[in-house]
Parts: C-alpha cells; structure tokens; sequence
C-alpha cells in the first residue's frame, strides 16, 4: 500500500512539474523522429563548432547529431540546455549510453536569460573561443518566444547560425533557407553589424 501511495506522489509531482509555468514555460513535445536525417543534414556538422539545443527536451537531436560526430570522427561539441528537471535527469541518463558522451554538456538553465559569455569566458569541456566562432543553434519552441530567444542570443553573440524546427523567424525572414521534411525546417546564418 505505502508503495502504491509513493507511486501516485511520483506521478502528481511529475504532472505538476510539466504542467508548471516555472519548469514547463514551453510544453515539451519531440522533434518528429521522421525529420532527423535532414536535421541532422541542417546541422551541417564539422570540427571546431558547437551545436545547441535550447529547450532539449530528452536530447532526441544532440544525441543522434552526436553519434553521428562521433561516427565521422568529429571534435563537434554538443550542449543541451533544459529548464525542466525531469528533463535535465533524462538527458543524464541517455547521454551514458551515447558513444560520444564525452562530447556532451548538459545545462540546467533558461533559455530567454543565459549568459553565452561566461560560456565563452571559461572554457567548459575545453570547449574553446575558436569553436565559439563556429556556432549553431537548434530550437524547437514557440514562434511566440523564439523572438524572445533570438535577441537573447543576439545581444551576446555576433554570428551564429539557426535551425529552427517547424516555425519561422518573423524577423529574419530576408535570410531564411527552408528545407521541407514532415515540417519545415528554418535555417539562418546571422551575422550582426
Ligand atoms: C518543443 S520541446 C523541444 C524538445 C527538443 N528540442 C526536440 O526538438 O525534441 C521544447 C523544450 O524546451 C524546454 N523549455 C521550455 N522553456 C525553456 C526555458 N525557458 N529554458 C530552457 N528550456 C526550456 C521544454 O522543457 C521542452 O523540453
């Protein structure tokens, strides 16, 4: 019975943090598995670059992007940043079984307010100033914070590239790319004057 009692907490708790604004501003809802490959294509993965996901989710795209790096023998540094606790533990336990763990950084943080200087500034899993220079970002929110996100990233970082996965860009539309899967997918390189 005890056991039956702990098992309906667990299950309130983990409701009530997908439901809360604070952990859950964004619903969590996966990239479509059938899109991957041409995700992945979009990611354009090299040596010397770091690939985001803001808003992770369970780490559907940095996991398989990393086990493609790692495949193709690449230096490509992943980072996955969730606000969602649940989340942050799923992604911990996956990235164990991923050959290119090593590789992957997870970050508990909020994606409208992180600081990508300190990122730059102290150098995590010797992630350096040069792969800073080769930047993508992939996002999968929505379009009503991607705005939000995008200035955030803009006021910090002078040129990067954006893989935006259903949902467009309303500002950056003169320099968008569009690869057509199941749903779109918004790609933009942005360089600020
Ligand atoms: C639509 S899901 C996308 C998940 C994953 N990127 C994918 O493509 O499968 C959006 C994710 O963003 C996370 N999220 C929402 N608001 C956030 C915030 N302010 N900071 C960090 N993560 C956030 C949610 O918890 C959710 O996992």
């Amino acid at each position: 019975m005890p056991i039956f009692i702990i098992f309906i907490i667990f299950i309130i708790v983990i409701i009530l943090i997908f439901s809360s604004k604070k952990f859950s501003p964004i619903p969590y809802f996966p990239s479509n598995k059938k899109d991957l490959p041409l995700i992945i294509k979009a990611l354009n993965l090299k040596n010397n670059q770091i690939v985001f996901d803001l808003g992770a989710g369970d780490g559907i795209i940095i996991f398989e992007a990393a086990k493609k790096a790692f495949q193709q023998k690449l230096s490509t540094k992943f980072i996955a940043v969730e606000i969602n606790p649940i989340l942050i533990f799923i992604l911990y336990l996956q990235r164990l079984f991923n050959p290119n763990k090593q590789n992957i950084k997870i970050v508990y943080d909020d994606i409208f307010k992180m600081d990508f200087n300190s990122l730059t500034r102290q150098p995590v899993n010797n992630i350096t100033m040069k792969q800073f220079n080769n930047l993508i970002i992939y996002l999968y929110i929505s379009p009503w914070y991607l705005e939000k996100t995008i200035s955030n990233i803009k006021n910090q970082i002078s040129k990067f590239t954006v893989i935006s996965y259903m949902y467009s860009i309303k500002s950056l539309k003169n320099k968008e790319k569009i690869i057509r899967g199941k749903n779109k997918i918004f790609v933009y390189n942005i360089v600020n004057g």
